[in-house]
């Protein structure tokens, strides 16, 4: 059966790095004698150059007709000091999360150990850490009413959510959670914030379906401490758009760099995959972005959206073996290990396409 995948790389280092994680479905697609078929399809402000538009409709009709899509990046510089612009790459992305109706935001926060000393976080601290986040992804102040006064002097964006947005996510992540070390922490801001009343009243109803899961609900502010003081506490993180957004960046540092980290956005639609970092626009072209992150996702593509576990967990092998090996793109390098070979992005994918090959013969 042949399956649909659409690649759309985005701006900057998107481009880069995207071209790798696409690399790896091919090459496994013919290890494994599957039929992947490729498309493209531009977004952000590739897009808006090309067509005026940050998501075209023949992109989101791709989206709609493919089993997955492989992102990369989205943003310019050009558009982060002006805030007049009206047209912004980032309105693609939002578009196209809700158009699919892609509410549930999984990011892994995987700590491979070859990686324990390019955190600039104590070793110590951060060994074992395993941590699930489930980022809501379609509601909060991100979509929320957006308001200007018609003097321009008073601004506001409405955080709402219903509760069937809640429901719907915290039971994927107690799922998740009953698959892992059984324990949720729902993140919220329930001492000021109304919406989050809500979010705390609803994940309480929904933790009695799931009595085998211990919650527990933090203040994102106590979260966003606890995350760098003692990672290992926690396993699966349940938290609203906002909260999410902040508190995963946070946390792509325990991973050593947010050029480590993947995520999958599923809900409705096909399943859409994405590293967390930015289209880095400051190294674009320069052969220093990490394509790990779109490797790693790809590796959740096929984990998730096309049921190849095997396939997913042989990319995952792929990385481990490449950082064992001692190769570091800039990012991931640790100044006090001369032993690490630092090499650029094109290296670095070429290095986990060839080791996919050999650990198929090994195995
Ligand atoms: C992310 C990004 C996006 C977000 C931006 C680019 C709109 O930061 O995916 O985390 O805020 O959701
Ligand atoms: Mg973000």
């Amino acid at each position: 059966m042949t399956k649909n995948i659409l690649i759309i790389p985005g701006d900057g280092i998107g481009q880069e790095v995207t071209v790798w994680g696409k690399a790896v479905l091919e090459q496994i697609g013919s290890i494994f004698n599957h039929q992947f078929s490729f498309s493209e399809g531009l977004m952000g402000h590739a897009a808006i150059e090309a067509t005026g538009t940050p998501l075209p409709d023949e992109t989101l009709e791709k989206a709609r007709r493919s089993d997955a899509i492989l992102f990369g990046a989205i943003g310019h510089a050009k558009y982060d000091n002006n805030p007049h612009l009206t047209v912004r790459p980032e309105q693609g992305l939002l578009q196209i999360r809700k158009e699919l109706g892609l509410y549930a935001n999984l990011r892994p926060i995987v700590l491979f150990d070859e990686l324990l000393h390019a955190s600039s976080l104590k070793p110590e601290v951060l060994k074992g850490t395993d941590i699930l986040f489930f980022r809501e992804l379609t509601g909060d102040v991100y979509f929320g009413e957006k308001y200007r006064s018609n003097d321009r002097n008073t601004a506001s964006d409405l955080m709402i959510y219903h509760r069937y947005e809640i429901e719907r996510i915290a039971r994927k992540a107690y799922s998740a959670a009953r698959t892992r070390r059984k324990r949720l922490c729902s993140v919220d801001k329930a001492n000021v914030l109304e919406s989050s009343r809500l979010w705390r009243e609803v994940v309480q109803e929904i933790s009695k379906e799931y009595p085998d899961v211990q919650t527990e609900h933090m203040f994102v502010d106590n979260a966003a401490m606890q995350l760098v003081k003692d990672p290992r506490r926690f396993d699966v993180i349940l938290t609203a758009n906002l909260f999410g957004d902040i508190l995963t960046d946070e946390a792509s540092q325990i991973a050593g760099s947010m050029g480590m980290l993947a995520s999958a956005s599923i809900g409705e639609g096909p399943g859409f995959f994405e590293p967390i970092h930015g289209s880095a626009h400051d190294i674009a072209g320069t052969d220093k972005a990490n394509p790990l992150a779109s490797i790693l996702s790809a590796a959740l593509l096929l984990d998730i959206s096309l049921g190849l576990q095997e396939e997913g967990r042989l990319v995952m092998e792929a990385v481990r073996s490449v950082l064992k090996d001692g190769f570091r793109t800039i990012d991931i390098a640790d100044p006090q290990t001369p032993a690490d070979k630092i090499i650029g992005s094109g290296q670095m994918g070429r290095q986990v396409i060839s080791r996919l090959q050999q650990l198929v013969i090994v195995t």
